[in-house]
């Protein structure tokens, strides 16, 4: 198939054009960017989009995916209200898919935490532990945040409701269905984040260890093959992934 990568010059997009150019599925990618030495648009005949580009950028981008009747697989964040609208109307023309981690396990991760959160109940206590370098400036990581809610999700209940971050001093006895986050810092670690579901009889620990970016530009490039020839509509990775049902 036929892609663009948009944003090619960037730490991301770099990442993508050499993903793609070992993959013989992709027969051609167009590489965009603003700065010198990068195309400023594709051609009609492309199949898929790939923006990792500035928020700003996408309601430019995504018209004109619309022009090339490209599927577009939206990997930048930060978008305002108004940009978000122009992606949700362009969305009603073609395939469009979003996400703000577009990591394979991560996604599944979700998955998992959610459904085990579902079936194990509430004689399960939900602690979230995330630990990353020493220089990530926020806490917990919006990836932890993803997961609380997932579990949260899994048991119908609002993470706002039953959260706890971090504990210290007298605390007392913990309460029934609360979902605790704990941030350790130090090193080099790139991210990591485990969920653990602890009983009084046994203790189910679910793991993830992210070793680079290229966890999201090879969901990217996932998400543009699945994404190619599908309705118009928003979907997300969990489409990609088949993890509805
Ligand atoms: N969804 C995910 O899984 C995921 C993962 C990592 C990063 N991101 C997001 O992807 C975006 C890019 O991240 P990055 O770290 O690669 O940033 P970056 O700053 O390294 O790269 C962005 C590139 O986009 C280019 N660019 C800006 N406007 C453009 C336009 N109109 N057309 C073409 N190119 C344009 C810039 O010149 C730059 O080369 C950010 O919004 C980031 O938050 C998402």
């Amino acid at each position: 198939m036929k892609i663009a990568i948009l944003g090619a010059a960037g730490r991301m997009g770099q990442m993508l054009c050499n993903l793609a150019s070992q993959n013989p599925e992709f027969e051609s990618v167009v590489k965009c960017d603003i700065v010198d030495g990068y195309e400023k648009t594709w051609p009609e005949n492309t199949d898929a989009v790939i923006d990792f580009t500035f928020h700003s950028a996408v309601p430019a981008n995504i018209a004109r995916a619309v022009e090339t009747k490209s599927a577009y697989v939206l990997g930048t964040t930060g978008l305002t209200a108004e940009e978000e609208q122009a992606v949700t109307d362009a969305a009603t023309k073609i395939p469009v898919v979003k996400s703000a981690n577009m990591s394979l396990g991560v996604n599944l991760l979700l998955d998992l935490v959610r459904r085990a959160a579902a079936v194990l109940g509430t004689d399960y206590d939900i602690e979230v532990v995330e630990m990353h370098h020493r220089l990530k400036k926020d806490a917990p990581s919006g990836t932890a945040l993803m997961l609380a809610n997932a579990a949260a999700d899994g048991r119908n209940v609002k993470l706002e409701d039953v959260a706890c971050y971090g504990r210290e001093g007298l605390v007392g006895e913990r309460p029934e269905g609360e979902i605790a986050l704990h941030a350790l810092r130090g090193g080099s670690v790139v991210g990591d984040h485990t969920v653990m579901y602890a009983s009084n009889v046994e203790r189910i620990e679910i793991t993830h260890k992210a070793q680079s970016r290229e966890a999201f530009a090879a969901g990217a490039l996932r998400a543009a093959i699945w994404a190619k020839g599908k309705d118009a509509k928003i979907y997300s990775m969990r489409d990609v992934l088949n993890l509805n049902d």
